[in-house]
Parts: structure tokens; sequence; C-alpha cells
């Protein structure tokens, strides 16, 4: 096969990696901007390697003209959770959409690897629409804690260093690590609720400041700038006081007096 049939094969995978983070960090970013709590934490994406394409080829005996059937993991998605139980939300959340069709799950999680490793993984067949019409391609999405991705990250750079011949000692750390990493997951989602509570209301916070400090600007912009620099002395004053009914309220009148403006200049 020459090189460049290699850029055909891979372009509608470099889309779907594209289109799939951008679907996913929409996820996140509209959990947060509703004050919400995101059971994403953070997604990462990447297009396999044409090296270890073909060491995979190799290995399972897939010919050539097999790889849309057989490769399910060229394009690979990672979506990494505070919490074991913001896992089972995201699967949710993927099975109810319409463009990410469930092919294959494995709970790697209810039922670890041999090595330890845990994970939930989903085969999607996903749509992408390119110049020569729609491919539907397979791509994989592994889910897992931070707890689980920090195991699987160190455990993956070992059996890199020791290929097949992973020292038995070695093994038996990385066993006892995953056991932590059970027991780290289960203490977590004992206070995840507390954890919760503390994140969104420091999201609020964030989300109100923020929309106030752009009504205090737009008001500097159209208004009596002496009246705005004293609504900004009140809001650091309230600020530094530390009581969110405060500033809530604060940030509803500032709402009002924002809005008394623009229909002023729109009339
Ligand atoms: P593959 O031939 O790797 O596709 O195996 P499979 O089709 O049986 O899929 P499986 O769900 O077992 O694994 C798919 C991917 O999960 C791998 O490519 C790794 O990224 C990850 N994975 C699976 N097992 C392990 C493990 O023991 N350690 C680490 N670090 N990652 C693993
Ligand atoms: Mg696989």
């Amino acid at each position: 096969m020459e090189i460049q049939l290699w850029r055909e094969i891979l372009s509608p995978y470099e889309q779907a990696v594209d289109e799939l983070l951008i679907k996913f960090n929409h996820i996140i970013a509209q959990y947060r901007n509703q004050g919400l709590y995101s059971p994403i934490e953070t997604v990462t994406g990447r297009v396999k390697k044409i090296s270890s394409i073909l060491d995979k080829l190799q290995k399972k005996k897939i010919p050539m003209d097999r790889i849309y059937e057989e490769m399910d993991d060229i394009a690979g998605i990672r979506v990494i959770c505070q919490f074991a139980e913001d896992i089972y939300k995201v699967v949710e959340i993927i099975r109810s959409r319409s463009d990410m069709r469930i092919r294959e799950e494995k709970d790697y999680i209810k039922n670890a690897k041999a090595s330890g490793y845990q994970s939930y993984h989903i085969i999607l067949d996903y749509d992408v629409y390119t110049i020569d019409g729609l491919k539907t391609i397979q791509a994989e999405i592994q889910i897992r804690t931070l707890a689980m991705n920090f195991w699987a990250t160190i455990e993956h750079s070992l059996q890199y260093k020791y290929k097949k011949n992973m020292p038995e000692h070695i093994r038996q750390k990385l066993h006892a690590a995953a056991d932590a990493t059970v027991t780290l997951d289960k203490e977590m989602s004992s206070v995840r609720e507390e954890i919760m509570d503390a994140q969104n209301s420091f999201n609020i916070k964030a989300t109100i400041v923020s929309e106030i400090l752009v009504n205090i600007q737009n008001l500097y912009q159209v208004g009596n700038q002496r009246e705005v620099i004293k609504i900004q002395d009140e809001f650091y004053k309230i600020y530094q006081s530390g009581d969110m009914q405060l500033l809530k309220t604060f940030a509803t009148q500032l709402d009002i007096i924002a809005e008394g403006y623009k229909a002023q200049s729109l009339n």
C-alpha cells in the first residue's frame, strides 16, 4: 500500500476524533455553564499511529483491506471522570444519543482484567460526512476515573518497557496498586456529595462574579461613570464579605439596571 493511501484511510478517523472531542467538550461546558457538576472531568482523543496499526494488523493477522471492518480503535477517545459513579452517567449520556451508536461495550470496572486494568469500553459506530460522502467508522471510547487513568498510564509504560517479560515482583506491585485504586475510588465516592457541593458553589460564585463584572463594564461604557464606580466599590465590598446571598441579590439588581440602560439605548 502506498503512503498517500494512509492519508485517505486515516482522514475519516481524524474527523471523527475532532468531532467527538467537540461533542464531549460541549457536554462539559453545558453542565458547567448551568452551574451543574459535570460527570466528565476531561476528554482527550487520538488517531492510532500507523506503526501501531501495522503492528496490530500483523499480530491479529488482519489483511489490509479489512481495516474498516476489523480495527475498532483507530479513532480513540478517553473520557476521564472524578468518580466511578460518573462513568455510568457518561455511558447513559452516550446511550441516549443517536449520533453515537453503541456497537459493543465492556465493563472492566465490574470485571477488572487479569492485569488489574479498570475502564469502561464502548465501541461506537460513528457517521462522518466527508467530501466522498457518508462513512461509518468505528471509534473506541474508554471511560475511567482519574485514579484508574493514573494506574493505566503507569502500567502501560511498564508493559512497554518489559514487553512480554514483566518481572513477577513488578506485576505484584501493579496488582497491589490496582487494589489501592479501587479503595481510593470507593473512599472518594463516599465523600462525593460533599466534594460536588463544594465544586458547585465554587462554579456558581465564579459565574456570578463574571456576570457582574461584564455588566459593570458595559454600564461603564454607556452610563454615568461616577455612579458605575460606586457600583463597583459596592461589588468589591460585598465580594469581600463572602456573603453569597448578598452577592446574588446584587447580581440581580445589577441585571435590572443593565436592562434599563439597554431599553433606553434602544429607544
Ligand atoms: P485490543 O487488541 O487491544 O483491541 O484488545 P481487545 O479488543 O480485547 O480490547 P480491550 O478492550 O481489552 O482493550 C482495548 C484497549 O484498552 C487497549 O488498546 C488499551 O488501550 C486498553 N487496555 C486493555 N487492557 C489494558 C491493560 O491491561 N493495561 C492498560 N494499561 N491498558 C489496557
Ligand atoms: Mg479492541
